[in-house]
């Protein structure tokens, strides 16, 4: 069992220049991602598996999607919904900054 704040440490904030990034974690293929804010607010990350949840394609990012080469799903490049169909969504999780580091909760 994990400890209520346990988190993992994705990396250094310093080493990605641009976004989408892509990022290993736990040995499977990630892009840290821009979500979407609204107004003043601070710029805040995802996390979004680059693993297709139809059948395990591996979507690449194309203008402002994720897209998988197999079958062509489609997905928001910031949140990991689809956008060709419907109630399909890429693991997404939303990523914090401490001490530098992304980092999501475990
Ligand atoms: S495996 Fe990605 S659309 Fe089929």
């Amino acid at each position: 069992m994990n400890e209520p704040n346990a988190i993992k440490i994705i990396g250094s904030v310093a080493d990605f220049e641009t976004f989408p990034a892509q990022v290993k974690v736990d040995n499977q293929p990630h892009y840290i991602v821009e979500a979407p804010r609204k107004g003043e607010e601070p710029q805040r990350y995802n996390l979004i598996s680059a693993i297709c949840p139809h059948a395990g394609g591996m979507v690449r990012p194309h203008l402002n999607e994720l897209i998988c080469p197999l079958h062509y799903w489609c997905f928001d490049l910031a949140t990991g919904e689809s956008t060709n169909i419907p109630g399909e969504q890429l693991d997404c999780a939303p990523l914090a900054i401490q001490d530098g580091q992304f980092v999501i909760k475990v």
